[in-house]
Order: C-alpha cells, then sequence, then structure tokens
C-alpha cells in the first residue's frame, strides 16, 4: 500500500506534527510506504512530490509550518483536474490520499471520494477552528495562546499610556480566536463575526472602562463588521492571487474611537504571528492523535470521512458533514462573556 499525503490551505502549528503521526504509524504498524504531495492539490494535480518516510519526519514533532508546502489550490477548478489528480495516483501508484486541511482542502477531498471513487481520509485544520464535526481543530490552542500573550502584553503598555489598545486577531468568518484569545486576555471588548457591532456601544464601554480608570482592550476579528455598514473599506476584495483580503478593520475601529471618545487609540494587527512558529503541547497531541487515527483509517478502507475529535474520543465522520457547514460562534456563547464588557 502506497498513501499520499497532502496539507492545503493556510498552514497551522501541527501540521508537521500529523504528518509524522501518518508516517511513523504507517511505516511501523503497517509497512506502508508513502509519497508527499507538495503544496496541497498542487501535488497531485501536477505531479508535484515529495520524499515522505522515517528519515524525512524525524525532528518534524515541533516545527510550525508543514514538510510538504500548501497551497490554497483547488483542482477542481482547474482544467480537467480530476483526470490528471486520477493519472498522477496511478503514476505514482497511490492507493489512497490522505488531505489535512480546511473547508476547501476538505470539500474537494469529499467531492473526489464521494463523486470520483478517489480513495480520501480527511484530517481536519485550521487555526480558526469554524470547521464542523470536530470539537477541536489542531492550530486553534496555539493561535488562542500567542493571541492572548500579546493581550496580556498590551495591557501593561494601554495602562501606562492610558490609550485604547484595539488587536485584531484572526478569524474571517468566525471569532473563535477572538472569543477565547479575548476572555483569556481580559479584554474589555470581544467583536466577532457572527454579530454585527455598534460602534457607539464600542465607545460607550471605551469610555465606561476610562472612568474606572482603566486602559480598555478590545479584541476584534478580522471578519467582524460594524451594524451600519459604516465602514468604507471594502470586505472579501480579491487580491491579484485569487484569494480573499480583509479590510483592516481593526485600524478603521481605532480611528472611530479617536474620533467619538476623543481618546487615543492604537492598532495591534497579529496576523500570521498566529499561524507561525512551534505549536503548543496540546495541538502537538491532537495533530499526532488525528495522525495516528486517519492511517488506521486507511488501513480500514474508510474512504470519505474525516478524523475529528469529539471530547476526549477521535472518531470518523463523513468529511461532507465538516465541510458542509462552518462552525460559528454560538450567540449565547458570545451573550455570556458580555458581562466583561465595558
Ligand atoms: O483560515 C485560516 C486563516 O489564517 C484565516 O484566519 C485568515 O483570514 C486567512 O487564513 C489568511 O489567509 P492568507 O494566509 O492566505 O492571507
Amino acid at each position: 500500500m502506497r498513501v499520499g499525503v497532502l496539507t492545503g490551505g493556510g498552514d497551522c502549528p501541527g501540521l508537521n506534527a500529523v504528518i509524522r503521526g501518518i508516517v511513523r504509524k504507517g511505516v511501523q504498524e503497517y509497512g506502508y510506504e508513502f509519497t508527499g504531495f507538495k503544496d496541497g492539490w498542487r501535488g497531485p494535480l501536477e505531479g508535484a512530490t515529495v520524499k515522505l518516510d522515517i528519515p524525512a519526519v524525524r525532528g518534524i514533532l515541533p516545527r510550525g509550518g508543514t514538510i510538504l508546502g500548501s497551497s490554497r489550490t483547488n483542482p477542481l477548478k482547474a482544467e480537467n483536474g480530476v483526470r490528471r489528480i486520477k493519472e498522477n495516483l496511478t503514476k505514482y501508484e497511490i492507493d489512497a490520499v490522505i488531505a489535512i486541511g480546511g473547508e476547501d482542502t476538505l470539500g474537494v477531498a469529499a467531492r473526489l471520494s464521494d463523486e470520483y471513487g478517489i480513495p480520501c481520509v480527511g484530517v481536519p485544520k485550521t487555526i480558526d477552528n469554524d470547521l464542523s464535526a470536530t470539537d477541536y481543530t489542531f492550530g486553534f490552542n496555539t493561535a488562542v495562546g500567542i493571541a492572548t500573550e500579546a493581550i496580556d502584553r498590551l495591557h501593561t503598555t494601554a495602562e501606562s499610556h492610558m490609550r485604547v489598545l484595539v488587536v485584531e486577531v484572526m478569524g474571517r468568518h468566525a471569532g473563535w480566536i477572538a472569543l477565547h484569545s479575548g476572555l483569556a486576555g481580559g479584554a474589555n471588548v470581544i467583536l466577532i463575526p457572527e454579530q454585527r457591532f455598534d460602534v457607539d456601544q464600542v465607545c460607550a464601554w471605551v469610555t465606561s472602562r476610562f472612568k474606572a480608570s482603566y486602559a480598555p482592550i478590545v479584541c476584534i476579528a478580522e471578519g467582524a463588521m460594524p451594524k451600519d455598514g459604516e465602514m468604507i473599506l471594502k470586505d472579501g476584495t480579491l487580491d491579484s492571487f485569487g484569494h480573499v483580503r480583509l479590510s483592516g478593520v481593526g485600524e478603521w475601529l481605532a480611528k472611530e474611537i479617536e474620533k467619538r471618545t476623543g481618546k487615543e487609540a492604537r492598532t495591534t494587527v497579529l496576523g500570521h504571528v498566529q499561524r507561525g512558529g512551534t505549536p503548543s503541547a496540546f495541538d502537538r497531541w491532537l495533530a499526532t492523535r488525528f495522525g495516528l487515527h486517519a492511517i488506521e483509517a486507511v488501513r480500514d478502507g474508510a474512504f470519505g470521512t474525516m478524523v475529528a475529535l469529539r471530547g476526549t474520543d477521535i472518531v470518523r465522520v463523513p468529511i461532507s458533514e465538516a465541510t458542509a457547514k462552518l462552525k460559528t460562534v454560538d450567540p449565547a456563547l458570545y451573550a455570556e462573556v458580555g458581562v466583561f464588557f465595558g
């Protein structure tokens, strides 16, 4: 048995831990061989491969990024994409593919498996934690840790200057990072994409914070939007690579706060710092277990399934269940943290 492995979409701390888990168990327990596909679905589409064996995975557990490279290539949008993938799988004698990715990468895996009979197993990955059917994706815990540390640091500088500090964290469609890091870091306002915010309300919270002699921290997800459509910057415009670019909402909000409250404000955009570097212990644990269970799913011929965390168990779910709908923050959960605002 030869298994192809690929990592697609935005990178995420823990990808290498998954790859290592897959290869170690696959080689040692089942005697399988592996081919690494380069840059997500671009690998099988263009026949771009890398050697993947025990020496290749040695020492990679704590390393961020992915030894396989990643891209957002969607083979279903490429000319003769499915045919080219099938030809390359035959050429490299691949019996099954493990796709490690988020909504887009796994959406492709689901269709290739369900509609075109290409045997795929999925592993859920995203720092955003917005994939359905799994309690957590790896990478999220690391990102929350980084954002929390940043908020802790921003408190002291905000207090020294009695300024508002707006911290923009990742999360295009879901506010999980903002919610968790905002709560853990004691932010005074948390704004998420799931609920449009009222700028006057935010300013009222900021003002009440100053009245209590504290400098406020506003934690905002990059996909959050004001209620009244005041934001002049466009949301979701495409760059020249066809990638969605977000709006710089944190910078915009800081300016509005200054204008409306007369208080000085600064913005910190954490950006890709949240995706880089070494994974947390939890993410190494989760990613490794996902890898071990993914290769087991291949052995069992459980194609079209994805490994998922439910409580402390790793289970198999249809990939299509994970990609059907984004897992967003429940309004009740968001309301729960509202007690700390202002
Ligand atoms: O989906 C993961 C993510 O990190 C989002 O939080 C973020 O909006 C996006 O990827 C950034 O993508 P890129 O690295 O292509 O700019």
